[in-house]
C-alpha cells in the first residue's frame, strides 16, 4: 500500500464498493457507457466494463493530483531529468515534435529525419548500389528490445500501407535460428543489413551483426563494398567504428531516448524502408496528436491517465496483477510483444525513483495475442479461471481487406468476448438454456455447474475507426503515457532498467564453461549452483 490520503479514500473505497457486480451497475446505469467512455485523436476508449463508477474516477484523479502526475508530464516534455538513476531526460515526444524549438535537440532531430528521408528514398527508389550494382531488395534489421520490438510491430502494422518497394525483415534472437531464417533464399549482393543499437555493445546484435558480415563476405561482398550493404543506428560512434561500421553513414540515436520508446528516432529507419518516410511521418501525426491531448485534456477525460489510473485500481485495488492485451486485428498481432517491453521494462521495479520499496504492485503482467485466435487458447481460463486477469480490447471499425462478413465476424466477437467477461452466465440461466437440450434431469444437473461464468471481469475496449499510421501512432502515444503516468503513480522511474543487467553477467561466465571442447574452462560465476553445475553437464553430455 501507499502511504498517502489518496491512496487509503481509494481503498476504502474500493472496501465499500467491492460488494457491486458489473452486471448489476449496468442495470442501474442506462447512461453507463456514456458516462465511462472518451473519445481522443479519432480513438474510442470504452472503460465502462470496469468495476468502477464515477466515483471511483473521481477517487482515482484524486491521487493522481496527489502524485503530481500533472507536474511529472510537464517535466517529461520540458526535457527535466526524469530518468534519476541516469541523469537523463525522457524526450521521445520531441523525436514527433512538429514545430522544431530550433534548439540543439531539434536541430539533431529534424537533421536525423532528413537523412533517414534520403537515405529510405535512395534505396527503396534503388539508387543506392549494391557491390554489384545491382538495387538493393530486401533489409534485414539487427536489433533487440527496443531496437526491434517497436519497429517490427509498426512495420507489421502498416504492412499494406505505401508501395512495398523492399522486403525488411527481422532479426532478434542470439538463437542463430532466427538469423539462418530470416538469411534463408537471400542473395548478398541484393540485401542491405541496419545494425541497430543504441549503446552498441548488446550481445545478441553484435553476435548477429559479426554472423551477417561473415554470411556477406562469403557470398562475395567484397571487404571494400561492405558499407555499400551495413549501415548502422547508434548513440554509439565510436563502439560503431569499433565493430568496423562506417561511422559517417551511421543514423544517430540519443541517450535521452530511452530504447523502448525509440521507434520514433533512426530505430525506425525499417518502417521508412519498407513503407516509405511519409508512413513514418504519418506516425508522428498521430502521437503528435495523442501528445496534444494527454497534455491539455483535464484529468478525467484524458485517455492515457484513466487508462493509467484503471490499471492501478485493476492492479492494487482489484488484486488483478496481469493484462491481457488483446488486439482483434491480424496486423497487430506484434503489438503485445511491443507492449509488454513498454509496460514491464518500464515499470516492472520494486523500488522508487529514491531507492524505497514501493508498498505495492507495480507493472502487470502484459501478454496477449490477437482475437479471435486467443479465444481458442486462453479465454477459457479468462472466463472461467479462478485467476481473472484485466484486458485490452483492441479493435479496428474498418478493415483494409474487402472481406466484409469477415470484419463483422472478427468485431462481434471482440464485442461478445467482453460481454461476456462483465455479464457471466448463472445457474439458473444455465439451466433454463439447458431445459431445451433435451438431456435428462441428472445430466443437465451435472453439466450446469461447469456451464455457469462468473462474470464481473473487466476489460477496455479501444476502438479505432481504421489502421493505418496516424491511428497507429496515437494508439503507440496512448499506452507509452499510460506507462509514464503509472510510474509517477507509483513513484518508480519508468526509463531505466537496471534488472536487465545481472543475467548478462551470469551468462557471460557460463558462457565461457560451455566452450566446444566441454572443458570447462573459465571461472565459475559466483552464482554457481548444483543446478547449474548439473545443466551445464548435462548439456554437455547430451551434445556428446
Ligand atoms: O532490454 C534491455 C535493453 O537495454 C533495452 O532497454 C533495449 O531496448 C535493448 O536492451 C537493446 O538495447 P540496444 O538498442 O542498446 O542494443
Amino acid at each position: 500500500m501507499i502511504d498517502t490520503p489518496a491512496w487509503h479514500k481509494l481503498e476504502q473505497h474500493h472496501r465499500a464498493t467491492a460488494h457491486l457486480n458489473l452486471r448489476t451497475r449496468f442495470a442501474r446505469q442506462p447512461g453507463r457507457f456514456a458516462d465511462l467512455s472518451v473519445s481522443a485523436c479519432g480513438l474510442l476508449l470504452d472503460y465502462s466494463k470496469n468495476a468502477l463508477d464515477l466515483n471511483t474516477i473521481g477517487f482515482l484523479v484524486e491521487l493522481a493530483r496527489e502524485r503530481g502526475v500533472e507536474a511529472w508530464r510537464a517535466a517529461l516534455f520540458a526535457g527535466e531529468p526524469v530518468n534519476n538513476t541516469e541523469g537523463r531526460p525522457a524526450l521521445h515526444t520531441a523525436l514527433r515534435a512538429a514545430s522544431p524549438r530550433g534548439d540543439d535537440i531539434s536541430l539533431a532531430i529534424r537533421g536525423t529525419l532528413e537523412r533517414m528521408r534520403l537515405f529510405s528514398e535512395t534505396i527503396r527508389r534503388g539508387v543506392w548500389k549494391g557491390h554489384d550494382g545491382r538495387a538493393l531488395r530486401t533489409v534485414v534489421h539487427l536489433g533487440i528490445g527496443g531496437s526491434h520490438l517497436g519497429p517490427r510491430a509498426v512495420c507489421t502494422a502498416l504492412a499494406d500501407t505505401g508501395r512495398r518497394e523492399l522486403e525488411v525483415r527481422f532479426v532478434a534472437n542470439v538463437d542463430a535460428h532466427e538469423l539462418d531464417a530470416a538469411l534463408a533464399g537471400l542473395d548478398p549482393a541484393t540485401t542491405l543489413f541496419v545494425v541497430a543499437s543504441k549503446t552498441f555493445p548488446t550481445a545478441e546484435t553484435m553476435m548477429n551483426a559479426r554472423s551477417a558480415r561473415a554470411w556477406a563476405l562469403a557470398g562475395g561482398v567484397p571487404e571494400r563494398a561492405l558499407p555499400q550493404h551495413f549501415i548502422a543506428i547508434s548513440a554509439n560512434p565510436r563502439e560503431v567504428t569499433e565493430f568496423g561500421l562506417d561511422a559517417r553513414t551511421m543514423l544517430p540515436m540519443w541517450d535521452w531516448v530511452g530504447g523502448r520508446f525509440s521507434l520514433w528516432s533512426a530505430i525506425g529507419l525499417p518502417i521508412a524502408l519498407q513503407s516509405g518516410m511519409d508512413a513514418l511521418f504519418d506516425l508522428h501525426a498521430g502521437a503528435r496528436a495523442m501528445d496534444h491531448h494527454f497534455r491539455n485534456a483535464p484529468l478525467d477525460a484524458n485517455m492515457p491517465v484513466l487508462l493509467a489510473l484503471i490499471g492501478v485500481w485493476n492492479i492494487n485495488m482489484l488484486g488483478l496483477p496481469t493484462l491481457s492485451i488483446a488486439p482483434y486485428h491480424h496486423l497487430l498481432r506484434h503489438l503485445p510483444a511491443h507492449l509488454q517491453q513498454l509496460e514491464m521494462e518500464s515499470n516492472g521495479k520494486s523500488v522508487d525513483r529514491d531507492g524505497k520499496a514501493v508498498g505495492a504492485a507495480t507493472a502487470p503482467v502484459v501478454w496477449g495475442q490477437p482475437g479471435t485466435n486467443g479465444q481458442h487458447a486462453y479465454f477459457q481460463m479468462l472466463h472461467q479461471g479462478n485467476a481473472a486477469a484485466a484486458v485490452d480490447f483492441i479493435a479496428v471499425a474498418t478493415a483494409s481487406h474487402s472481406h466484409e462478413a469477415h470484419q463483422r465476424a472478427l468485431l462481434a466477437n471482440c464485442l461478445a468476448q467482453s460481454e461476456a467477461l462483465m455479464h457471466g452466465r448463472t445457474e439458473d440461466e444455465v439451466n433454463a438454456a439447458l431445459a431445451a437440450s433435451g438431456l435428462d434431469a441428472a445430466a443437465r444437473a451435472a453439466l450446469a455447474p461447469h456451464k455457469v461464468f462468473p462474470g464481473n471481469r473487466p476489460s477496455n475496449t479501444l476502438l479505432l475507426p481504421r489502421l493505418n499510421a496516424w491511428t497507429l501512432g496515437a494508439l503507440l502515444a496512448l499506452y507509452e503515457h499510460k506507462v509514464v503516468v503509472q510510474g509517477a503513480l507509483w513513484g518508480v522511474n519508468s526509463f531505466d532498467q537496471w534488472g536487465v543487467e545481472w543475467g548478462k553477467e551470469i551468462a557471460r561466465g557460463i558462457e565461457d564453461r560451455l566452450d566446444a571442447t566441454g572443458v570447462l574452462g573459465g571461472v565459475a560465476p559466483e552464482t554457481t549452483n548444483s543446478s547449474t553445475q548439473g545443466l551445464i553437464a548435462a548439456i554437455h553430455a547430451m551434445r556428446g
